[in-house]
């Protein structure tokens, strides 16, 4: 297994108000932005409020869309954004404290953030809400961050939706008083210790065949949504936590090996061979230390970098075949190259 390490030092910082020249730009920049507020929404689980500090219109963002923090410490971990998009003036992500993690959300618990600065890239979106004629959403747990943000959409859209919202217990399920007033009935917020497991192949099996379902949540819950989905047919979105056990004989088995090849950092003004036995981001860091990176497996997006010239060999567990196609950007962190040389953003 991959052990996260942290960046020498947060990507770099731009004004608020310096404009990125794409929507890549904007979703590799990083800002300062101010902690506005920490509340607590459930045990273990706070509510984190940024604003920009001059009090500046902060960029649009849709359900699904994620941050990229830098904590205090150099971490970078991602928190999806379950506040109002119709509110341009902050951003809110939830986090669940994880004694067990990689010590981000410890660290986030622990430290008194109101009042000072994070960097923060982002919003960007790999679980975007596509128009569907009606929704089932299935959360568990901290799950429940980006499903809130859909749901209030749809909610408010006037569209069809089921949720089914499980958590170990009562305490520990944040945003309850919320998803009600959205109109989620009390019998599809199921508290593990009174309820057991969530019946999410039920719930699959007797949504219509056009609905589309997103998920989100443990591992447990993603495979049951995936075996429920496979069984009916229907579309399913999801957004995973970690990244998935490589299948025997796959791609992911095979991360950081391959053919050798030249990356070109056009900005650093330097070009590197990439071996075959080691990854482009570790050869990367060589030159670069300050290269956002987090989960080193292919399903954070803080790597996320622009292609200039070449063609990307994606390995990651979050571009869409269309992403992929593109090619516009790539994860450096699992991702090769298919063509002799690559010319990279950095
Ligand atoms: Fe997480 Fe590359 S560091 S996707």
């Amino acid at each position: 297994m991959t052990v996260a390490t942290t960046p020498a030092g947060p990507a770099p910082t731009v004004p608020s108000s310096a404009a990125p020249a794409t929507d890549a730009d904007a979703r590799l920049t990083a800002r300062a932005l101010l902690v506005k507020q920490v509340r607590a929404e459930a045990a273990d689980v706070v509510s984190i409020t940024l604003t920009d500090p001059d009090g500046a219109e902060l960029p649009e963002w849709q359900p699904g869309a994620h941050l990229d923090l830098t904590l205090p410490s150099g971490r970078i971990r991602q928190y999806s954004l379950c506040g109002d998009p119709a509110d341009r003036r902050s951003y809110t992500v939830a986090v669940l404290r994880e004694v067990s993690g990689r010590g981000g959300s410890v660290e986030l618990h622990d430290t008194a953030l109101v009042g000072r600065t994070l960097d923060v890239r982002g919003p960007r979106n790999h679980f975007e809400l596509r128009p569907a004629p009606s929704y089932v959403f299935l959360a568990g747990g901290i799950g429940i961050t980006p499903i809130l943000a859909m749901v209030r959409q749809v909610a408010r859209e006037g569209g069809s939706w089921r949720l089914l919202y499980g958590g170990r217990d009562c305490r520990h399920m944040a945003f309850v008083d919320e998803l009600l007033a959205l109109g989620a009935a009390p019998g599809q917020i199921l508290p593990q210790d009174v309820h057991g497991l969530l019946d999410l192949a039920g719930a699959v099996a007797q949504a219509p065949s056009d609905a589309v379902v997103y998920a989100c949540g443990p591992e447990g819950l993603l495979r049951a949504a995936e075996e429920a989905c496979e069984r009916t047919g229907h579309t399913l979105c999801l957004e995973r936590f970690g990244s998935q056990a490589p299948k025997e004989g796959s791609v992911a088995q095979e991360i950081g090996t391959g053919e050798q090849f030249e990356v070109e950092l056009r900005r650093t003004g330097v070009t590197l061979v990439v071996p075959p036995d080691r990854t482009l981001l570790s050869v990367v860091l060589d030159v670069a230390p300050s290269v956002p990176y987090s989960c080193e497996e292919g399903y954070c997006g803080t790597c996320e970098t622009k292609v200039l010239e070449g063609v990307a060999d994606h390995r990651d567990d979050i571009f869409t075949p269309e992403e992929r196609a593109r090619g516009a950007t790539m994860m450096i962190c699992v991702g090769r190259s298919k063509s002799p040389r690559l010319v990279l953003d950095l």
